[in-house]
């Protein structure tokens, strides 16, 4: 076999080791985050005054997991979509992809436990 082509077939051979490796790597190793934590959050009336501020003057959460009236300045939430999501954030918002807001109501994450819940919003996930 002439120099050349062990070459060539060198280089065939350790791409494709790398690519299996990635692969398994991303396929078995990702998403790389903790198990949910086993939490329980009482609800009480001040908590429930302290979300519903956060999530709706600080954190922006409703801004983006609403439907928002595009034609209107400010682009505000329509009324009644308030934790429903649907807004789509895509390539021409320079996103890397498309990506929908989710419901974030007791509809969308009614089955959901309190740690995953916290899980979702404090640590970066694969899709
Ligand atoms: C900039 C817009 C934006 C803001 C602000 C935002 N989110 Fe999100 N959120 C999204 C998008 C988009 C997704 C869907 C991501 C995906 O599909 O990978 C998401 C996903 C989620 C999920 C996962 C739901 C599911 O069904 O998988 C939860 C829970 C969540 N957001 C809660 C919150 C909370 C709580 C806040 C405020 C602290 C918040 N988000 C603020 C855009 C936003």
């Amino acid at each position: 076999m002439n120099r050349l082509l062990k070459i060539v077939l060198y280089l065939v051979l350790i791409a494709l080791v790398v690519i299996v490796g990635a692969i398994t790597y991303v396929s078995t190793a990702l998403p790389n985050i903790d198990a949910p934590k086993d939490l329980k959050v009482e609800v009480t009336p001040e908590r429930v005054a302290r979300g519903e501020y956060l999530a709706n003057h600080v954190c922006a959460c409703m801004d983006c997991h609403s439907t928002r009236d595009w034609n209107t300045f400010t682009a505000p939430p329509k009324p009644g979509t308030a934790g429903a999501g649907g807004e789509v954030f895509d390539r021409t918002m320079n996103f890397p992809g498309r990506f929908v807001s989710r419901n974030i109501t007791p509809h969308g994450l009614g089955d959901w436990s309190d740690g995953e819940i916290y899980r979702a919003i404090t640590q970066w996930r694969e899709p």
